[in-house]
């Protein structure tokens, strides 16, 4: 068990940066205890060049050195490394840098120089715990981004079996492997017999007949118990996950083999994984749907409904992954979404419309989950080049949402919520009555919603300013009678309250 964490410790190289030899070697001692790879180095400029050119993931930095002192090597360190988790040594408390410093640098902690380091090494020990954690949000993010890209394809309408082969296919990546199988029970079978359909990959990859033999006794208990569990169940050769329908009813499993660690048995590889099946199972669900062509109207709706319903769900569900990096997005969507369909109201719109824009009220910037951290949250100025990363969300929102046929009409308005009446907007600089109605409505009240909240690169606007900035940009940003409009009926709308007044107005 101690072999083991020595042996962790070892993956994360830490560089200690002190002009006296003496602490560093100290320091040495202690890091070489807990089985850290460390470095030293007496010079803070060669400090920078390290960080530069390896790659490190803790430094531990005195803070009085010279020619430049800690908190300048931070203030060069950050403009080309933003994640690096930095430690400052002081020399005495009244010698420390103000606090504004340490946090405008964002130095994660700092501690005085002792004897006997302990407080030091309580702070190492913290910091590896949170960049293990950092990784793993990281690892979970990445994850998902390969799933998103992966959705549409197994939407797609095809014969069942080439959607097993595709979800099969698609799934391999994730997790590192090359054999694998999926069973699902046929609910396409009028005669209720539950034939179950098979398909394999790799090593599976043979009929029916050949393949019940390959499997142990130990493995079917296994599937078993996942079927019954609705759990992702590892195994000493891989992983099964459970499928399960839009009633949490088990229809099929997935077995994935792999006698290497196929995933990261963190919470977040199995989520991952359970997110996938959820997909895999309603795309099951939406062929199996398509296929019982004898179903009533009135059952066929109401699966249909369960579908939407379903699928709703697992967008909520990333969507609460992107809310939980930054709460001011689902406020913000949750307003976009009740205004738009106010002005829909106002402009007399159709039940119709007035869901469609409901749902890409809620749904506008989803595809902002495809967006590194470092970017959308960044609070200074973008570069051009990340300012167009910004830009893709439009297009990845539209990509996502466009997996299922019934929201297709709410993709176009995702995909131009973004555009302006003169064509200066993106993706595709459309102009005036190019632009989907209902995107210009989403445009306004989104606008407005976001010049009325504090973002962690500006203050709000008070109401009179925001719809000022509103009346100049009709015509050029907005569509002018949407703009009219909408400040035509914001004395009845909710939940906005004036900067100005303080009072909700
Ligand atoms: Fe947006």
């Amino acid at each position: 068990m101690r072999k083991k964490k020595v042996a962790s410790a070892k993956n994360y190289r830490i560089l200690i940066v002190d002009d006296e030899p003496g602490i560093i070697d100290s320091l040495s001692i202690i890091l070489n205890r807990s089985g850290y790879f460390y470095e030293g180095v007496t010079s803070p400029l060669e400090a920078i060049e390290k960080i530069r050119n390896e790659r490190f993931d803790l430094m531990i930095l005195d803070y009085l050195m010279s020619p430049i002192h800690g908190d300048e090597v931070v203030r060069r360190i950050r403009e080309f490394d933003s994640e690096l988790y930095i430690l400052l040594l002081t020399g005495h408390k009244d010698l420390a840098p103000p606090l504004e410093t340490i946090k405008a640098l964002d130095i994660q902690g700092y501690c005085e120089k002792s004897d006997r380091f302990d407080q030091l090494q309580l702070l190492v020990e913290s910091g590896i715990k949170s960049i293990n954690m950092m990784n793993t949000i990281k690892q979970f993010r990445d994850g998902l981004n390969k799933i998103l890209e992966s959705v549409p394809k197994i939407y797609q309408l095809q014969p069942i079996g080439n959607i097993l082969e595709e979800i099969l296919a698609e799934l391999l990546p994730l997790v590192s492997s090359k054999d694998a199988f999926i069973l699902v029970d046929n609910f396409a079978d009028t005669n209720h017999t539950k034939k179950s359909i098979f398909r394999g990959i790799g090593r599976y990859r043979t009929d029916i007949d050949d393949f019940v033999p390959m499997l142990d006794s130990g493995l079917l208990e296994k599937i078993g118990k996942a079927r019954i569990s609705k759990k992702v169940i590892k195994t000493p050769s891989g992983i099964i996950l459970p499928l399960l329908n839009e009633l949490s009813e088990s229809i099929g499993v997935i077995y994935v083999e792999s006698s290497e660690n196929p995933v990261n048995d963190m919470a977040g590889g199995f989520q991952l994984l359970g997110i996938y099946a959820a997909q895999a199972a309603s795309s099951l669900s939406n062929a199996f749907l398509h296929s019982m062509v004898n179903m009533k109207n009135d059952e066929l709706s109401q699966t249909y409904e369960q579908l939407r319903i379903r699928y709703l769900d697992t967008i909520e569900a990333l969507r609460q992954v992107v809310d939980a990096k930054d709460e001011y997005t689902r406020g913000h969507s949750d307003r976009v979404s009740l205004y738009c369909v106010e002005i829909g109201k106002a402009f007399g719109l159709s039940e119709k419309d007035l869901e469609t824009l409901r749902v890409a009220g809620l749904f506008h910037d989803v595809g902002k989950m495809g967006i590194a951290d470092d970017i959308l949250f960044k609070s200074e100025k973008l570069s051009p080049k990340e300012y167009d990363e910004i830009k893709k969300h439009p297009l990845k929102g539209a990509r996502i949402l466009s997996v299922i046929s019934m929201f297709r009409d709410v993709v176009p308005i995702i995909k131009c919520h973004h555009e302006r009446m003169d064509g200066k907007g993106y993706p595709d600089g459309l102009r005036g009555p190019e632009i989907p109605f209902l995107a210009r409505i989403v445009s306004v009240a989104d606008a407005f919603d976001a010049m009325m909240s504090d973002r962690h690169y500006r203050s709000r606007l008070d109401l009179n300013s925001t719809i000022k900035q509103l009346v100049d940009g009709s015509g050029t940003q907005f569509d002018a009678t949407v703009v009219e409009k909408f400040i035509s009926i914001l004395d009845s709308l909710p939940y906005i309250e004036d900067t100005a007044t303080k009072r909700p107005v």
